[in-house]
């Protein structure tokens, strides 16, 4: 089975609509967005910046983000495989593009699309550290309630929005590789509360 629901021809239904709704929309992203940028040009103040940007889910928040530091900075990309295929639930971490080896006395700043169970995050910070970062800071753009995971460490050092326990595409997420490219953060219909398998 594919992301998104097939005709009897076979032709993918488009991706608008298998949304059963909105919960950031594109407006509200961007302008959170700038105040980010705000934010971390207040921390950063005139230091260089180390970003670390979480593939492929943080490609859209990054890139909106990036073009708003006016900081000297560096990107580099990794990849950690969390979702094997279609779960929705956090498996172990595991990088498929390890963390550069030049973080030496750096200030780091991770960013990732969403912080769920917070392995991700945690894995990159231990990361980071190992690799001898002089700072390492966690920015995530949606910071998701699981209730279920009462010591989760949730702290953001930035972050745009808190959600429910929703599944959530859209802005970068996806659903087994489908969604990335709509422009709002939504709940899918198949996803919906009390739908979710
Ligand atoms: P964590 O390691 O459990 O915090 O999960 C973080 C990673 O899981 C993120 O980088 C996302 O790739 C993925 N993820 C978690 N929740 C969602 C979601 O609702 N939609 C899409 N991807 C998600
Ligand atoms: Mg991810």
């Amino acid at each position: 089975m594919g992301g998104m629901s097939r005709s009897p021809d076979n032709t993918p239904s488009s991706p608008e609509a298998e949304i059963q709704r909105v919960l950031v929309p594109r407006d509200r992203i961007a302008r959170r967005v700038r105040e980010l940028a705000d934010e971390l040009i207040d921390a950063y103040e005139d230091g260089e910046l180390t970003i670390v940007v979480v593939l492929t889910g943080a490609l859209t928040f990054a890139a909106d983000l990036i073009r708003l530091l006016p900081m000297p900075l560096r990107i580099e990309p990794v990849s950690v495989n969390s979702y094997p295929g279609q779960a929705t639930r956090n498996h172990e971490a595991r990088f498929r593009l390890p963390l550069p080896a030049d973080l030496e006395g750096r200030d780091v700043l991770i960013v990732d699309d969403i912080f769920d169970s917070g392995q991700t995050m945690a894995t990159l910070v231990e990361a980071a550290r190992t690799a001898g970062a002089r700072d390492v800071k966690r920015c995530a753009l949606l910071r998701k309630a699981r209730a279920d995971l009462p010591d989760r460490d949730d702290h953001l050092d930035f972050y745009g929005f808190d959600i429910p326990d929703e599944f959530v595409v859209g802005y970068g997420l996806d659903y087994n590789g489908y969604f990335r490219n709509l422009p709002d953060v939504s709940v899918l219909k198949l996803h919906a509360q009390g739908e979710t398998p």
